[in-house]
This record gives C-alpha cells, structure tokens and sequence, in this order.
C-alpha cells in the first residue's frame, strides 16, 4: 500500500526528499539549539528570555507538526478513498470561520451565502480541509484589520465558492506554480509567516479528486480563490448562470 501512495513521487523522488529533509531540518536545529540553551544556561537566563526561547520552541513545535501533517495528507492523497455525500456549504464555511477567528482576530469575516445555495456532491472533511487551507491563506497573506469575504453562488451544474482577500496579491505569473508542492511566493509577507507551500498542492488534488475546479485571480492585491462544487442532484439544480 505505502508503496503505491508513493508513486506520487516516482517522477522527481529525490527532489522531494531533499526538500522533506530540509523543511523538516529548520524547525528541528531551531529547537534542539533553543533547549540547549536553556538547558546548558538555566541560572544565567533571566525570565524574559526564558520565555521567549520557550515560545520559539513551541512556534517551531507547531510548525512541524503542522509540516507533518501536510506530508501525510500528499502521502495520502493517492490512496484516500472519498467518502462523496450531499454536503450543505454554509455550515461547513461557518464552522471553519469560528475556527480561523480563533488564530486571527483582528481580521473581519465575511460569509456571503444566500438560503437558496444547492447541496454539492463531495466528501465533507476533505472539502472542510479545501476550505480551511483556502480561509487560513486569506488570513494569513492579507494586512491585519483587512477583510475576508466566503460567498458562495449557484452556477449551473456546480456551486461557486469564492475566498477574497486583501494583502500581498499574487501575480499573474505565479497562478500555476502556487499549486505544485512545495513552491510559496518570495515576497516580504510570505517570508514572515511559517508555511511550507505544501496547502494549494493538497487543496487543488482534493478538489480534482471530487471533480470540482478551482482557480486564482489577483488584481491591486485583492485575491480571489474560486472553487467550483458540483452540484448533488443535477435535476435539483437551479438553472442560474454564472455571475461574470
Ligand atoms: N490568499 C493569498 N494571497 C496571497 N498569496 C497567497 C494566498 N494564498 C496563497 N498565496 C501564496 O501561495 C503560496 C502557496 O500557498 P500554500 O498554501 O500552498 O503554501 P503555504 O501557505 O506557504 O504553506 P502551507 O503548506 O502551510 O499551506 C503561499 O506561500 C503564498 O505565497
Ligand atoms: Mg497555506
């Protein structure tokens, strides 16, 4: 089995080893050399510094376990059998909102869905992961204090999701490459915040997998991610049109 979820890998395996070995190698040098510190200087440490060397070892605790977790779900994607079900999208946006606000609370959320939304047909938590991986970018590329709009629309045999945001932008040039493993923008913001470019990678195969598309657009810095769900019941489908 473990064999075959790694032919994900099989074109370009060494590469992807060595990037592995290196993603996972920065957190650990930084926690082995934090606790050793602290360890070998514990009288000398006055306790501001005890506490700012224990809050980088918990940030790079949680970057690797959230590193991990992202390996197992590529490692995953191959062999994971979708559990495809009528899935209502407005209570899955609402419950990854009230987890996201958690983490970042200065930003405002948004969710834009009217009542009359069709059910899609996917797989609930791999579409909770989707949506999560897109509303935690949002948050995370964008300017404290900004805002972030989860609307979804009936669009003919599927349902559109949008995710906009306000911050960095993307260019146009880097449409495609954010979603290959491990690729992340260079730019001052996504070198402050931890990441591991492994999310749009997992996001765009999840979508894929249950037949949906998804895309990216960036204009004056204002990004909109576009997923689109298709719809359960096609007899059940609204005749709407795309909004252009
Ligand atoms: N909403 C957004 N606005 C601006 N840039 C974005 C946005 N979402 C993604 N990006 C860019 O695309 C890159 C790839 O995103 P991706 O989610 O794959 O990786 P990541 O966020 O860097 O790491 P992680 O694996 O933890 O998700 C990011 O590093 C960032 O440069
Ligand atoms: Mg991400």
């Amino acid at each position: 089995m473990i064999t075959i979820c790694y032919n994900i890998y099989m074109d370009n395996y060494e590469d992807f080893i060595s990037t592995v070995s290196h993603e996972l190698r920065t957190p650990l040098t930084s926690i082995r050399g934090f606790s050793q510190t602290m360890l070998n200087s514990w009288d000398k440490l006055d306790d501001e510094s005890k506490q700012k060397f224990l809050k980088i070892i918990e940030e790079q605790s949680n970057r690797l376990i959230g590193l991990v977790e992202n390996m197992l779900s590529v490692t995953k994607l191959q062999c994971t059998n979708l559990i495809l079900k009528e899935v209502s999208v407005k209570p899955v946006v609402n419950t990854i909102v009230s987890l996201i606000k958690n983490s970042y609370q200065n930003h405002q959320f948004f969710v834009e869905i009217n009542e009359n939304i069709n059910k899609i047909l996917a797989d609930r938590d791999k579409f909770q992961q989707v949506l999560m991986n897109l509303v935690e970018n949002a948050a995370k590329y964008s300017a404290e204090n900004s805002h972030i709009i989860i609307s979804a629309e009936n669009c003919g045999d599927f349902v559109s999701i949008k995710v906009v945001s306000t911050g960095v932008g993307i260019d146009e040039a880097d449409y495609e490459r954010i979603f290959e493993k491990f690729s992340r923008v260079d730019n001052p913001l996504t070198r402050k915040v931890e990441g591991s470019g492994l999310g749009l990678f997992i996001t765009k195969n999840l979508v894929e997998k249950m037949d949906g598309k998804i895309a990216v657009e960036s204009e004056n810095g204002v990004t909109t991610f576009e997923v689109l769900m298709p719809v359960s019941n096609i007899e059940q489908q609204a005749r709407s049109k795309c909004a252009q």
